[in-house]
This record gives structure tokens, C-alpha cells and sequence, in this order.
């Protein structure tokens, strides 16, 4: 395997002007990832859907890599939808509510991971947010939270705005053991950190592409344990998510026997040949070493905007993060300090009160460096 030095050097070519510390909203896509989405428009354009055998090869293949990258005991576990969101409402509507359920939350999450669940009030179904800013610390929090109407328990593996990384087993083992289901958003933990969602025992998890894995917009990996695939209803329903997919002459059906079944029509073929390009490379570097590079590069920014006089909104214990950073400085308007790293290239977001900066394992120090000089100089200068 040649050294990530060069791997880096091969994959990654973005115009030197750019600080881009905003993998948390939307990544660059790597070069592999670029080939591979101008091929497939070669192919179409030359010959149109001729070779459908192979890109269906290509989706196999994407299916297995998202196995591995979480553990999954099998590819029959993963459905490939268009958003975390979607895979989100695949859960909350296949679920059979009774009046007086309970879903549990923390007080944190993204606005995917709670109007979800909220949507269900109507149903009778009751959303508790939990505080998991408390010193007890998050994964007590959550757990105290149990009561037996409890029904669902749904997280973000690592939080959108502070960056906040969940411990996942000690709650996925409260939760089976109070019969909870355990549902986990990891859109801002998988492609950075490492994932096992047989240890930390998860129901479900989605997470879309276009983060940490670096692919395309509108496709998202959607895991369902093996059990709970023919528990959930279905809520959409055409050709492709059929046992007999392609036997159009049939007038009978069942679901797919697999988590296919939550796939109602034709893939995103164009999202699913640029991920699979984008998580070879993932795969090739290897997660623990991404988290590793990553790790260090948030500790390095930690580290520059504390001495800076910052104040740091993340977690300051590094177990506790995985690619996010949050900071801000007292007295200063947030959003005076966002416009002046953008007009200076760099490339980061609002959240949670504070300046987001979130680098991949790529990126270089000289661009941590000049961010860090656009966030620590004062404002008027
Ligand atoms: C934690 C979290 N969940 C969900 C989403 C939304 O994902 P999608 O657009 O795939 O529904 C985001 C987007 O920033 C997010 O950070």
C-alpha cells in the first residue's frame, strides 16, 4: 500500500486558497470518487445502460463496504436510501405506536433526529429530550431516562454542533436489556471513527454520504438488524423492494427478505459509483488510522485556539470527539468572525453557538495553521 502521504498527495487537489474545515456539512469528494462519477457519465452518455450488469456489481460491492465499515454480520442488513432523514422516517413510521409511548432523545440532536419523532404526537407518542450536558455524564443521562414506556431510544453517535462522541455499548445494552429499540443517527461518527454496531448493539443506524464518507448528496447507508427488518411496516412500496425484483410478468409479491424491502424504486447509480469510489479510499487508509490523523489535527486546533484565549464549546476530553470542533471567543460576535473566515477562504459553518471547524484526515497543517490565524487575529485587522 503506498505511504497516506501519498495517497493524500493523489487524492486530493483542492485549490490552495481554500481552508476546507467543513467535512461536518459537506466533504470534497476525493479524486477516485471524481474519475469514477465523470466515467459513469461517459458510459451513460456513450452507451447509455448497456453495462447495467456491472454498475449493479458496483452497488453489491458499496453494500459490502458499508457492512464493513460497521460490522454488520451481513449485507442483507443494509439498505441504501436518499437521506438520514428518510432512514430516520423508515423507523418512526414502521414502528406500531400506542398511546403513551415513549421516545427518548437527547437534548442535542439535529433537527432530523427529534421533528421525527415529534411528528408522531398525534399518535399519542411522548419525546423526551434528555439534558446530556449534566455531570453525570451523556450515557447515564440517557439511560436513567428508561421507564417502562419507553419504546425507542435514538441518538446521534456524535453530536452536529459540539461534536460530542457517545459511548454507544453501555446504552445499546440498557436498551436490550429493557427491550428498548436503540436507533442511531452516526452521519457525523462513520467515515471518521470507528463504528461497530454489533458491539454497541443498534437497532438501526443511518448516515448519509456525504459527510465523513465523502460521496455524493442523496445517498445514505440504512442498517437494520436482521430482527426487527420484517417487524417494521412498510411504508413505500414499489418494483424494487420485491423477493422477485425484475420478474415483471408476476403478479404476485412479498417484501424482499432483506433490508431491500425499504428500497422502493431504481437506485441512485450515479451516488452509489461515486461512495463506493470514495470508501475504497476510506478502506484503504483504514478507519483507525483516519480517526487517529483526525484526532490529532482536532487536538492541534484545541490545543492553538485555547493558547489563543478561545474558549473551547467541544468536549476538552479527546474520547469525547471525533471530527468536530467548536469554539468561540468571549466578546466577540460569532458571526462577524464567520464572515471573516469565509471571505478568507475558510471554509467552516455556524453550530451550536460557536465557529464548527471539522477537518478529514487529508488535511494538511499548513491549512490548519492559516484557519488558525483567520480565527485568532482581531477582527479589525
Ligand atoms: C446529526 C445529523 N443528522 C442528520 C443530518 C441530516 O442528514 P440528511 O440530510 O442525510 O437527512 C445532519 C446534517 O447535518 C446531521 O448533522
Amino acid at each position: 500500500m503506498p505511504a497516506i502521504e501519498n495517497l493524500i498527495e493523489c487524492e486530493f487537489s483542492l485549490s490552495e486558497q481554500l481552508c476546507y474545515l467543513n467535512h461536518a456539512a459537506v466533504s470534497p469528494w476525493p479524486k477516485r470518487a471524481v474519475d469514477a462519477v465523470k466515467c459513469f457519465a461517459e458510459e451513460n452518455g456513450n452507451s447509455g445502460s448497456r453495462y447495467y450488469e456491472h454498475w449493479l456489481e458496483t452497488e453489491q460491492l458499496l453494500r459490502r463496504q458499508l457492512q464493513a465499515l460497521i460490522g454488520a454480520t451481513g449485507s442483507d442488513e443494509i439498505a441504501l436510501l436518499k437521506s438520514t432523514s428518510e432512514a430516520l422516517s423508515v423507523v418512526a413510521y414502521g414502528l406500531d405506536w400506542s398511546a403513551g409511548d415513549q421516545v427518548i432523545i437527547s437534548n442535542q440532536e439535529f433537527p432530523s433526529n427529534r421533528i421525527v419523532w415529534e411528528s408522531l404526537r398525534p399518535l399519542g407518542v411522548e419525546v423526551i429530550a434528555v439534558d446530556i450536558d449534566s455531570t453525570a455524564g451523556p450515557e447515564r443521562q440517557l439511560i436513567d431516562a428508561i421507564t417502562a414506556r419507553t419504546r425507542l431510544l435514538s441518538v446521534s453517535s456524535v453530536q452536529y454542533a459540539s461534536g460530542l462522541a457517545l459511548d454507544l455499548a453501555p446504552i445499546g445494552a440498557a436498551c436490550r436489556q429493557q427491550g428498548v429499540a436503540f436507533c442511531v443517527d452516526a452521519i457525523q461518527g462513520i467515515g471518521v471513527k470507528p463504528f461497530d454496531v454489533e458491539a454497541c448493539q443498534a437497532d438501526f443506524v443511518m448516515a448519509d454520504g456525504h459527510k465523513w464518507m465523502m460521496g455524493a448528496e442523496g445517498l445514505a447507508l440504512f442498517y437494520c438488524r436482521r430482527e426487527w427488518i420484517e417487524r417494521l411496516s412498510l411504508r413505500q412500496y414499489g418494483w424494487h423492494m420485491v423477493e422477485a425484483m425484475g420478474d415483471y410478468d408476476r403478479s404476485d409479491w412479498q417484501p424482499a427478505a432483506s433490508a431491500r424491502r425499504f428500497e422502493c424504486g431504481s437506485p441512485n447509480m450515479l451516488g452509489i459509483h461515486a461512495l463506493h469510489a470514495s470508501l475504497s479510499l476510506l478502506l484503504q487508509v483504514g478507519i483507525e488510522t483516519i480517526f487517529s490523523c483526525v484526532s490529532d489535527k482536532v487536538q492541534y486546533l484545541v490545543d492553538n485556539i485555547v493558547n489563543s484565549g478561545g474558549v473551547i464549546l467541544s468536549s476538552r476530553e479527546p474520547e469525547r470527539r471525533a471530527g468536530i470542533v467548536t469554539f468561540r471567543f468571549d466578546g466577540e460576535a460569532i458571526e462577524a468572525r464567520y464572515r471573516h473566515l469565509q471571505e478568507n477562504g475558510v471554509i467552516c459553518a455556524l453550530r451550536g453557538g460557536g465557529i464548527r471547524f471539522s477537518p478529514h484526515f487529508y488535511t494538511p497543517e499548513a491549512v490548519l495553521q492559516r484557519a488558525l490565524t483567520f480565527s485568532c487575529q482581531p477582527l479589525n485587522s
